[in-house]
């Protein structure tokens, strides 16, 4: 079949029948219904885990989707069962004109939800043209509430102001739930997990701390800095007796729990400790245009060039949810390193 990728052309994905028509669903029965789209791999930050100080071999513009066709994937999937849609990066205001993105997607009616991952340097100023044009919810990475410890793990000093500008601007725009990803590694940040915690009783925070992957370009992050949710979790407890909770909308792999009457929640994202493969309803979009029925792993269907030449998408999507693998391997301190996983800037984290 045309238009597939398959590593050093040997078909290393086992193919699993799958529905021919009507809602995505792969070869083990999970329905897909959530799209993960990364609109730039470029970054304003080198966060320590994510992509070398020096950044990656950026991709060129003609290689790149533009918005329109990013705008006809989703539609094509709409038909067959897509519901949600978030628009990553890389850092995806770093994109000129994300808003008019967004209205595309907006227009597709099967379209109930769109939400934005960001790391909020740009966001006071983007904040209410991305809320008129109909984002609903933001997720902002924020790593530290101590601007010298943003500078560090971001290597770009002097972001910790536009930062905390840009949350306080998402709040007033009216975005809920706003969602805050922590990264936790030893010896960084991880005595800082109970003044987030604390910080969700006053405010609708929903902060989670998520477990470090090795992925392929972070080897500035060694295996001892990876810090369990389970640890985590006890840290919490230091500041007060939590409650499992169903969390805020947007059902994603994460645990939530709360302080008892408190604005906001607490949860971890366990990638590493716990996987949470059974659940999975998600493919991703690169910015490249390969849509990938996995995080980990080298599998990723080609759409970017059949789109181009006018061949249609759907049964490339049947294929790419055929070899939609059962579950990932990432193992901590596994010798096979980071078991395919790219930056999650190149693959749409
Ligand atoms: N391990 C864990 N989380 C990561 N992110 C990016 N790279 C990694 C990694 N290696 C996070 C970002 C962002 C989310 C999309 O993924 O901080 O919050
Ligand atoms: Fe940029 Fe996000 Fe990667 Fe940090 S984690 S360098 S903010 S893409």
């Amino acid at each position: 079949m045309s238009g597939l990728v398959q590593l050093g052309g040997v078909p290393v994905a086992p193919v699993r029948p799958v529905p021919e028509s009507g809602p995505m669903a792969d070869g083990f029965g999970r329905r897909v219904e959530y799209l993960r789209i990364s609109v730039t791999d470029k970054c304003n930050l080198r966060c320590v885990y994510c992509m070398p100080e020096e950044g990656l071999p950026w991709l060129r513009r003609d290689q790149i989707l533009r918005y329109e066709e990013i705008a006809q994937v989703v539609r094509v999937m709409a038909g067959v069962g897509l519901r949600k849609v978030r628009i990553t990066g890389g850092e995806p205001l770093v994109r000129r004109d994300l808003p008019a993105l967004v209205r595309m997607i907006r227009a597709v009616p099967q379209i109930q939800d769109v939400s934005l991952s960001t790391n909020a340097v740009l966001l006071e100023e983007h904040a209410d043209a991305l809320r008129d044009a109909g984002v609903d919810r933001v997720n902002v990475s924020l790593d530290s509430l101590r601007p010298e410890r943003i500078d560090a793990i971001s290597r770009r000093p002097g972001s910790a102001d536009a930062i905390f500008r840009g949350l306080a601007a998402a709040e007033r725009a009216g975005f809920a739930p706003i969602k805050v990803n922590c990264v936790v590694m030893r010896g960084r940040n991880d005595d800082e997990v109970a003044d987030f915690a604390a910080i969700t009783r006053e405010r609708p925070w929903h902060v989670r701390f998520i477990e470090v992957m090795p992925t392929g370009d972070n080897l500035g992050v060694s295996a001892d800095e990876f810090v369990s949710a389970d640890e985590m979790l006890q840290n919490v407890r230091t500041v007060g007796a939590l409650e499992p909770v169903g969390g805020p909308a947007g059902n994603g792999p994460a645990r939530y729990f709360a302080f008892p009457g408190a604005a906001g929640t607490v949860g971890v994202i366990t990638p590493m400790s716990h996987n949470y493969c059974e659940r999975c309803n998600r493919m991703r979009l690169t910015a490249d245009g390969q849509l990938r029925p996995c995080l980990f792993g080298g599998l990723q269907t080609n759409l970017r060039d059949p789109l181009r030449r006018g061949e249609p998408l759907e049964p490339l999507i049947r294929h790419t949810l055929a070899i939609k693998p059962e579950r990932h391997w990432l193992v901590q301190g596994s010798d096979t390193g980071s078991g395919g996983l790219r930056a999650l800037s190149q693959v749409g984290g």
